[in-house]
Order: C-alpha cells, then sequence, then structure tokens
C-alpha cells in the first residue's frame, strides 16, 4: 500500500470518548476524554490525560477519584456538549439531563445512563507537555443489568457503544470475532466469522 510520511501526531483511532465524572453527589461535574486506557491488569488500573486548565483537573486532583463512564452511541451529543462546556460555568447534568446515581467505592456519581461505570482512585499524577496523566486503579465496575445475559455473561455488544476517531463519532458496528478467534480451527467459529479471513484492506 502506498504511504505517505507525516510527523507525529495524537492519530490513535478508535478511542473512546468517556465520560468522566468527579466530585461528589451534591456538587459534580463531567468532562468527556478520549485520551484513555488500560495500563494494567491486576490490579486493573488506567489513565486519563486531562489538561491543567480543566475545571475538572483540580476537582480530580484534590479529591483523588473519579469515574469513568462509557458512552452509548445514543448519548454521542451527550458527551460532546460535556467536551464543550465547562463545570466552571454550566452544570452539565442540569443541562443535559443525565442522572447521577451513587458510586460504590468512591464519592464521585456514576452516570445512571450509561451502561457501564469505572470507579477509580488515583495513585499517581504524571505530567505532560498539554495533559497531566491520572494514572488510577480501577476499584469497582457499576454495570447496567440490561447488558448482563441469563448466564451471568457480559454482553458489551448489547450496549451499543460510541468510538472517537478523528475528530468523528462513529457507533460500534458487526462483531468480527472474539479473542483468540485466530488460532480456532472449529467449523463452528469458521462460519460464525467467515467474512473474517486474513486479508488485505478493502479498496474503495
Ligand atoms: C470527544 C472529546 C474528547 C475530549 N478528550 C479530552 C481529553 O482526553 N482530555 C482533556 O483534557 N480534554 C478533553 N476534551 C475536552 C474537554 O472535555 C473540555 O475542555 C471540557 O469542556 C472540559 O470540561 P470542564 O472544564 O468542565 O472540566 C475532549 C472533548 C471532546 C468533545
Amino acid at each position: 500500500m502506498a504511504k505517505v510520511a507525516w510527523g507525529g501526531g495524537a492519530l490513535l483511532a478508535p478511542v473512546p470518548p468517556v465520560m468522566v465524572t468527579c466530585g461528589d453527589m451534591e456538587n459534580s461535574n463531567i468532562i468527556t476524554v478520549a485520551w484513555t486506557g488500560i495500563i494494567n491488569t491486576k490490579p486493573p488500573r488506567l489513565t486519563i490525560a486531562v489538561r491543567p486548565t480543566r475545571y475538572s483537573y483540580n476537582i480530580i486532583k484534590e479529591r483523588g477519584e473519579f469515574a469513568v463512564n462509557l458512552t452509548p452511541a445514543q448519548l454521542v451529543r451527550t458527551a460532546d456538549f460535556c467536551g464543550i462546556y465547562t463545570g466552571a460555568k454550566v452544570d452539565k447534568f442540569k443541562k443535559t439531563g443525565l442522572t447521577k446515581a451513587e458510586a460504590q467505592n468512591i464519592s464521585a456519581p456514576i452516570i445512571n445512563e450509561c451502561p457501564l461505570a469505572l470507579e477509580c482512585k488515583v495513585i499517581q499524577i504524571i505530567p505532560q507537555e498539554t495533559h497531566d496523566l491520572f494514572l488510577a486503579e480501577i476499584v469497582a465496575v457499576d454495570v447496567d443489568t440490561d447488558i448482563i445475559d441469563s448466564n451471568g455473561k457480559l454482553r458489551l455488544d448489547k450496549a451499543g457503544l460510541a468510538a472517537f476517531a478523528h475528530g468523528e463519532y462513529f457507533e460500534l458496528g458487526r462483531r468480527l470475532g472474539r479473542f483468540g478467534f485466530s488460532t480456532d480451527k472449529s467449523k463452528s467459529t469458521n462460519k460464525k466469522y467467515k467474512n473474517n479471513k486474513h486479508s488485505e484492506r478493502k479498496k474503495d
């Protein structure tokens, strides 16, 4: 495939446009964050990168806690709103109609309308040039019962999660495979994922 060589850029995609809640049940805020990622399995840890100029920055720094709420496609407009307006001027819960639910292990609220929330406690703040990394432990997970099937299995595919890629929002689409399926030679797996063989990227 022909390539053009560009300089370095923050072009990882897709990434999740999560809504991060902070504060407490009375005084809380929501900031949309796309620069986030899991960095350790046991104990489970993630990072969020937040510019020090954000209103949420000091709240998270002082309280040492936040929740990462996964955004479903139907809440993309709301997530965008929470990523444009500042909590210094707007009560984003009031403006968006999102409702708060109590978390299990942190005092920041979680968002009722989101299918899954990760409750996080900050371990370390790692400054970068534009953003600071909040490295945090995921101390609890809150899951909507709607996305747990009758066998108790988490069905995130039913959550209709949104993705963010180069400034645009998308909805996750067709399931293409499952972890390890490339090594599974069984007929049923091949039949289920028959459209995803080793192949070249489709041209338009
Ligand atoms: C899709 C999207 C992703 C964003 N990702 C980040 C991010 O990773 N880090 C950050 O500091 N700001 C990010 N922002 C910008 C903040 O969400 C925005 O400045 C917000 O208004 C800050 O809210 P606050 O002042 O109430 O904290 C993002 C905005 C959008 C719309």
